[in-house]
């Protein structure tokens, strides 16, 4: 693969995920608000936090010469994804479902 294009789709890889995660993100954060769900400040936080590794990744792909190694950012995504999935999304879930918002 040449270089030029390999950032060129890294670049465009990074921004589909942040859309994708914000839009996501956002749905989550306005069932919280509109149910009154307790562990809303320690979820967003979780968002914030991982919105953040993804920025800080995403610059310094931009910024260093040649890639970060894939591995290591796929991991830290699917790690935090699947752990942000089993978790804290899921107790939102439990929450939303009690309360008759889904
Ligand atoms: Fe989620
Ligand atoms: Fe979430």
């Amino acid at each position: 693969m040449e270089e030029g294009h390999g950032r060129e789709r890294l670049e465009a890889s990074f921004g589909a995920l942040i859309d994708d995660t914000q839009g996501h993100f956002d749905r989550e954060e306005q069932a919280m608000t509109a149910s009154g769900y307790p562990e809303q400040r320690q979820h967003v936080e979780q968002h914030q936090a991982f919105k953040a590794k993804v920025a800080e990744v995403r610059e310094r792909q931009r910024t260093v010469r040649g890639n970060i190694p894939t591995v290591e950012k796929l991991e830290f995504f699917h790690d935090w994804l699947i752990g942000h999935i089993q978790g804290t999304d899921s107790k939102l879930g439990e929450f939303l479902r009690a309360a008759g918002h889904t």
